[in-house]
């Protein structure tokens, strides 16, 4: 994890420079309202507009996530907590956003972690043998066991975003099981729970134990690290390396986060 100041606003190389070092950037404290957000965002490239959320402000690419639901209330409605499942974000679309960002408007007082993984690192944790096998697959991302009315978001009650489904087949793209980070050049694991429904050239069963196989050893904890919100905070990653989840037990407070993707030429 790196950390950055001012110097990421004025120069954006540095911010490449940075992400292609440690795939992830905390900026505390530098973004102090929404409008400067706005305006930081879109110096980096072209913003991804959400199919399923709405924009803070049209053509802005950004989208709010807020809620403040404890534990409790959680439980008894039967509710899940957008972005509560490992995923890197859109990979559903085919060309998905290179570098995610979220800055905190409000942090609750006590939980609303992010959890990221390092999918680059995580590489070490697999044979040659077994990613030599990797580079030969295709992953299927779909939009559709989440945005859905059938999928995660359709079939609970959500909290901290109201995505808009519009069918049950959702965005459908194929990439490869292993790619290269835009910005450090190193080869990535680029499957996710959230997104990934099989892997193309297996069948159903092989396909299924696989992805098991490669999440189970993605997300050990040796390969992530945990971030505690505070006013103001930014972060920013290489969505090609790395993957997240918002951890949503025992929330106290509010957590209003401003979320935005780009495709940016690195
Ligand atoms: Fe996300």
């Amino acid at each position: 994890m790196g950390y950055s100041d001012e110097s990421i606003v004025r120069d954006t190389s540095e911010l490449t420079m940075l992400l292609a070092e440690h795939g992830l950037v905390v900026v505390p404290g530098l973004i102090r309202d929404s409008d400067s957000f706005i305006e930081f965002v879109q110096q980096l490239g072209s913003v991804v507009t959400s199919p399923f959320l709405s924009e803070v402000v049209t053509g802005t690419g950004i989208t709010r996530l807020e809620h403040s639901t404890s534990e409790g209330e959680l439980r008894a409605s039967g509710g899940i907590v957008f972005e509560s499942g490992w995923h890197n974000d859109a990979t559903f679309l085919e060309e998905p956003p290179a570098i995610s960002i979220l800055w905190c408007e409000n942090a609750p007082e006590v939980g609303g972690d992010t959890v990221f993984c390092d999918a680059s690192f995580a590489m070490t944790s697999f044979s040659d043998q077994f990613l030599g096998f990797l580079r030969t697959l295709h992953g299927v991302h779909s939009s559709g066991g989440s945005f859905s009315t059938s999928g995660a978001y359709g079939v609970n009650q959500v909290f901290g975003a109201t995505p808009r489904w519009k069918d049950e087949t959702g965005l459908q793209a194929v990439h490869p099981a292993i790619v290269t980070s835009p910005f450090s050049g190193d080869e990535c694991v680029y499957l996710n729970p959230s997104y990934t429904q099989r892997l193309q050239e297996l069948t159903h069963l092989e396909s299924a134990q696989i992805l098991e196989l490669v999440f189970r050893t993605l997300f050990m904890d040796e390969h992530l690290v945990r971030l505690t919100w505070h006013d103001r905070m930014m972060v920013i990653w290489d969505n090609s390396r790395i993957a997240h989840r918002a951890v949503n037990q025992g929330v106290v407070g509010t957590r209003r986060m401003l979320h935005c993707n780009i495709r940016m030429a690195a």
